[in-house]
């Protein structure tokens, strides 16, 4: 299990030139350790996690997840490895309205395509895990923000991704909710053995993380073990 991005610059359209997003960025998330991408607003940090989720194509660079190249891969084939290898956690918890707790997770395994049968437990366990058996039948708009990310989390993680992205998660919570959040996606990602990538304007999330990149202006400003 890792994610390896190398020598990565993306472009999106602007006006009648090209704006760069990601210039020349290398990453390299080895298994049960969490890299945490910072860098002012703009600087590309949820572009780079577009790329890692193979969300979006860079115009050059390779993208390698556990073991996977991307490159030459069809449009059905990403949405496969995204499904069976991919958690992503976005900004605002985007859980569906109508489902329990304990059945957007199960709608993941679902969607995977995997027997039913072992989906309960492993929903159960992983409810256990981010503190949410007592809501586990309760929907969205019955839950706390700080329960709906723990929510979201446990959904990234149903069907035991290798590559674990996490965008801002603590953003609508107050701080010590950030902080139990942040500890939540160290246990699992050492537990689970996730490569994950932690975007985060919080300094002081970085105290778990083993490895910093700092982006500016879409270029890697500096990259440091921690
Ligand atoms: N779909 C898009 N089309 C055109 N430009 C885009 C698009 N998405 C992002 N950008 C631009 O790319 C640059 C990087 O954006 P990105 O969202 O990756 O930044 P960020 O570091 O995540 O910022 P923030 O901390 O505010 O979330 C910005 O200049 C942004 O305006
Ligand atoms: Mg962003």
């Amino acid at each position: 299990m890792s994610l390896h991005l190398t020598d990565v610059t993306l472009t999106y359209p602007d006006g009648d030139s090209r704006l760069t997003a990601l210039d020349h960025v290398d990453l390299h998330v080895a298994a049960g350790t969490i890299t945490a991408v910072t860098g002012p607003s703009g600087a590309g940090k949820s572009s780079l996690l577009a790329v890692a989720a193979t969300l979006i194509t860079p115009d050059s660079g390779t993208v390698v997840v556990d073991g996977v190249s991307t490159s030459g891969l069809a449009k059905a084939e990403l949405t496969d490895l995204r499904r069976s290898r991919i958690g992503i956690v976005f900004q605002q918890p985007n859980l569906i309205a109508s489902l329990t707790t304990l059945e957007q997770l199960q709608l993941m395994n679902h969607i995977s395509g995997r027997s039913p049968a072992a989906a309960l437990d492993r929903a159960r366990e992983l409810l256990d895990a981010v503190g949410l058996r007592d809501v586990a039948d309760r929907r969205p708009h019955q839950l706390s923000g700080g329960q709906r990310q723990r929510a979201n989390i446990a959904r990234a993680l149903m069907n035991r991704p290798a590559v674990l992205l996490v965008d801002e998660p603590t953003s609508a919570l107050d701080s010590e909710r950030g902080a139990a959040v942040i500890e939540l996606i160290t246990t699992l990602t050492h537990r689970d053995a996730t490569a994950t990538v932690l975007v985060t304007h919080d300094r002081t999330h970085l105290a778990g993380v083993d490895q910093e990149l700092v982006v500016r202006d879409g270029r890697p400003a500096q990259s440091s073990a921690r």
